[in-house]
Order: structure tokens, then sequence, then C-alpha cells
């Protein structure tokens, strides 16, 4: 018995010292200490020894059994190893080869200029919100205080889907679903797409960018919108960046306001960006109409709001020198390559 394991531990040895794969080890594994292997077979003839000689006799298979398990492990831990530094060698990558860079994405001049509006408000405290782009006919004009014989109505030529159901012309129809929602003191930011049934030239389309923007607290005044939006142009178009206000008409604020920048190119001196007038036209604002807080079940002697609307494509052509406004539509990959 003691000589049959030695002799087979010894063959087993020498076939693991020179196996070479991981599998032709597990092969030597199975077919020596697997459950029908040689081993197992010799620990099972142990039947046929006399009781006195059984705890020897196990003590020598099991002996064996352990050191032919370090071996295995042993070797398997050399092969693994062989095989990644093989690996390593073999799969080595040149990353100074660069004729393979992937081709990076980048964002459109819309949401460009977009994002940085956002997190310009957003770092003042305003809320996004957003609102559908499919509206009631209430939301879009008649809680702006734009009741249906209002000549107001004839500005914005409207998408009517039914005679209550429209795609909506201005973002300001996220103010009042904002104020229903949430009650001052309120700040908050609707950037979004508004419709109008315009044919596409050069300075229009079916399709543009309004952001809308929404303050309402006690003491709101006059000066606040002046301020926050004087402080807008400087972030935008730089410190130097003076402002005029305008006095302006919109249903949904009294007084309201046209807000000017004076011209980034020129400085103010006058060039073809700024039609020679040194100004450029930014949005429109003003301070919100008691009739729409009204609407909205806030109380308009407790409460006081300032709204306004940027026309984002106007903008970004502006920032950008864009001159057709056709062109932020066409996805041209050449032309949106630019502002990677
Ligand atoms: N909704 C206006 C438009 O489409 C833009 C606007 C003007 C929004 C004044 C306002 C505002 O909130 O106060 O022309």
């Amino acid at each position: 018995m003691k000589e049959k394991v030695k002799a087979l531990t010894d063959q087993a040895l020498r076939e693991i010292g020179e196996s070479k794969t991981q599998s032709a080890l597990n092969d030597i594994r199975v077919r020596v200490l697997g459950k029908s292997g040689e081993l197992t077979a010799l620990l099972r003839n142990m039947k046929d020894l006399s009781p006195e000689e059984r705890p020897e006799a196990g003590k020598i298979v099991n002996e064996a059994r352990e050191k032919l398990e370090e071996a295995i492990a042993a070797r398997l831990k050399t092969l693994d190893e062989e095989t990644l530094n093989k690996r390593l060698k073999e799969e080595r990558i040149d990353i100074t080869i660069d004729e393979k860079t992937p081709q990076m994405g980048g964002y459109h001049p819309l949401t460009i200029v977009r994002n940085k509006i956002v997190d310009f408000f957003t770092s003042l405290g305003c809320i996004i919100a957003d609102s559908p782009e499919i509206e009631t006919d209430y939301y879009n004009f008649e809680a702006l205080n734009i009741p249906a014989d209002h000549p107001a109505r004839e500005m914005q030529d409207t998408f009517f889907v039914t005679d209550n159901i429209l795609l909506r012309s201005q973002t300001s129809a996220g103010q009042i679903r904002t104020m229903e929602k949430i009650k001052p003191p309120l700040k908050m930011l609707s950037p979004g797409r508004v419709f109008r049934a315009d044919e596409v030239d050069a300075t229009h389309s079916p399709v543009f960018h309004q952001i809308e923007g929404l303050v309402v607290d006690k003491g709101i005044t006059l000066c606040d919108l002046k301020g926050t939006l004087d402080l807008f142009a400087k972030q935008f178009f730089g410190a130097q960046t003076k402002t005029r206000f305008r006095p302006s008409y919109f249903p949904f604020t009294e007084p309201s306001v046209e807000v000017d920048a004076s011209c980034a190119r020129c400085g103010g001196t006058g060039c073809n960006v700024c039609k020679g007038t040194g100004w450029i036209e930014i949005l429109g604002a003003g301070m919100v109409n008691r009739n729409v807080l009204v609407n909205c079940g806030i109380d308009p002697d407790e409460y006081t709001g300032f709204a306004f609307g940027v026309g984002l494509d106007r903008i970004t052509n502006l920032i950008y020198g864009i001159s057709d406004l056709r062109t932020v539509f066409e996805n041209d990959i050449r032309f949106l390559k630019q502002f990677n």
C-alpha cells in the first residue's frame, strides 16, 4: 500500500511539474484526486486491510492528497502568471497612435446659450419650471390677461388645434402654471419651444425658443427688474455692457419694458450688427399685471412681481454672429462642428 501510494504520488508530481496548461493540470487533478480518481481508489481498497493497518494507511493517503493538492495549486499559480505575462506582452496597446480617435459630439449652439442663461438665473435661486408645448387657450392667452377679443392676439399668429387647444405661442403660459402650483416667494425660469404660423425666412421660423423668467414676492419693484436684467446683460455680453429700458406694452405686465444692451461688437458706436444704433434689443419684461396675479389666486396688494421673456434664437445668433435663423435649425454637421 505504502509503495503504491508513493509510486502514484511521484508519477503525479512529475506530471504536475511538466504540465503546460491549466486544462492539462486540471485533467491530472481529476485523474488522481477526483471522485473516481486513482488515489481515491486506493483509499477505497482499505477495506481489504486489517483494522490495525487501516489508520496508518489512511494517514499515508491523506498526506499524499495534501501534497498533491499543494503541488497543483503552486503549479496553477505559475501557469496563471505565465499566461498573464504572455497576454501583457502580446496585447500591448500603443496609446501613441491617434488615427482612430473617436469623433466627439458637441452641444448645439442653442443649447450652449440656453445652458449659460439657465446657469445664471439658477445661480440667483430660480427653479426650472417645464410646461406643456400643447396648451389651452386659457394658459396661453386668457390667464395672461389676453381675452378672446384682445388685439394682442393678432401679434402672435397661433397654431390652433381646436378652438380651445393650441401650440403655445409663448413660454409665458408657464408663468401661470407655476403660480397655480407654487405660492410666493417664487423665482422661476421656463425655457422651451414655442410655435407661430410664420413663413420660414432669415428672421422667422414656425418653431423657435424662448426663456421665460418670473419673480414674485413681497415688495418686488421695477428696481429689482432693472438690477437683475442689467446684471444678466453684463454677465452675458461683458462687464462693460450698458442697458436701457424702453417703455413697451404686454398685456400681462404693467408697466412693460423692452430691454436693450449696448452692442458688444462696436461698444455702442454703431456697426452693422446693431444697424448703426449702438443698441441691441435682448428681451421684453415688466411688472406682473395685477389681473394675472389674481387669476393665479395671488393677492396683488400683498405680492408684486416681475417677468421677462428672452428670444433664445435671436440672442444665440447675436452672440455667434449668425445672420440667417435657418442655419441653427438645419443641423448641418459642418456648421455645428464649429461650436465643439
Ligand atoms: N411673451 C412675450 C412674447 O412672446 C415675451 C415676454 C414679454 C414675456 C414680457 C414676459 C414679459 O414675461 O414680461 O413676445
